[in-house]
């Protein structure tokens, strides 16, 4: 009982940002992501009648603790669903996601496990069913179902069976790129799990920010399918830096931003007042993403290049949904 499937990661325009919900994950907002060709996970999940236990190798390497906790859950989830409670699996995931470009390849590395595992098992499921399953494992994750841009609806249901990614239009619609600015130094991580809860139960401009998300969403839909980079890119970046604004306000305060995060938002600012247009979003780290145009690919890369405290720039093109091998 033996499958593989593929999965790529991908960076949110509009920000998942709070849980009402930590055991179900579901949201407070809803969000949009794009789909990334550059960074993907590929997973096999092989069911065996004689296993004790399940095994979990990444990148060539047994993984234990916390990791290993985290997958052996999510597949507790699938047994459950097939009604198979005491098969046991050998998961090998290998990760096409730099760790130092700072994507989370939790976003690939769940959709790739939701994909092989319920096929592995024998479910056959929707995409949106498997993107609710998803879900449960890393919130980011469930838009990682499709390829292109995707919307995750945050639902109203206490049991999460309204809360999914759906569709909002394949990679093929529209060549939008993105510049993942690798930094040469690190710094302490609050991860996205403990710095969203801190937000949410601290943060005065919390309120703030869940309020606005509907017209973000509405507006950002809207240019995507106009294809119109200038709408699309400054509700993005407007978007990040109103996310990373509740973290500035949280008790106590923190902010994923370093010295060279600023750097590089500056000169995204400056390249647009010479003509080029690109904007930034940012995660829970340090590391910019930068959106731009095929056309401006050349200068972009120079551009980034050389802003000093950047160590690499890494490009990518819109990506596709889940795969099986
Ligand atoms: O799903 P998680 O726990 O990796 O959280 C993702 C949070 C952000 O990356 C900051 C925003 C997002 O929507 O991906």
């Amino acid at each position: 009982m033996k499958a593989t499937a593929k999965a790529h990661t991908n960076i949110a325009l509009i920000k998942y940002w709070g849980k009402r919900d930590d055991a179900l994950i579901l949201p407070t907002n809803s969000s949009l992501s794009l789909t990334l060709d550059g960074f993907y996970t590929t997973t096999t999940v092989d069911f065996q009648e004689d296993l004790l236990q399940d095994r979990f190798i990444l990148d060539n390497q047994p993984v234990e603790g916390e990791a290993y906790r985290r997958v052996t859950e999510f597949l507790d989830l699938i047994r459950r669903i097939a009604g198979k409670e005491n098969l046991y699996a050998d998961v090998h995931s290998t990760n096409d996601v730099p760790t130092a470009a700072g994507f989370a390849s939790s976003a690939s590395g769940f959709a790739a496990l939701a994909a092989a595992g319920t096929k592995a098992i024998g479910l056959e499921l929707s995409d949106r069913e498997l993107s609710r399953l998803t879900r449960q494992g890393s919130g980011s994750a469930c838009r990682s179902i499709y390829g292109g841009f995707a919307e995750w609806e945050m639902g109203n249901n206490a049991d999460g069976s309204d809360s999914y990614a759906v569709p909002i239009a394949p990679a093929e619609h529209w060549d939008i790129r993105v510049a993942a600015v690798v930094l040469s130094s690190t710094m302490k991580k609050v991860s996205s799990r403990s710095g969203m809860k801190r937000t949410v139960e601290t943060s005065p401009f919390y309120s703030g920010w869940v309020d606005t998300i509907p017209n973000d969403l509405l507006e950002i839909k809207e240019a995507i399918h106009a294809k119109d980079f200038e709408k699309t890119g400054s509700i993005a970046e407007a978007n990040c830096l109103k996310m990373h604004a509740t973290t500035l306000a949280a008790d106590p305060p923190f902010t994923y931003w370093h010295d060279t995060t600023m750097r590089v938002m500056q000169t995204v600012q400056e390249m647009r007042e010479n003509g080029i247009p690109a904007y930034f979003t940012i995660d829970a780290g340090p590391n910019v993403k930068v959106l731009y145009l095929p056309e401006n690919e050349e200068n972009i890369k120079k551009t980034l290049r050389n802003i000093p405290g950047v160590s690499d720039v890494i490009l990518s093109k819109s990506g596709s949904g889940i795969s099986y091998l």
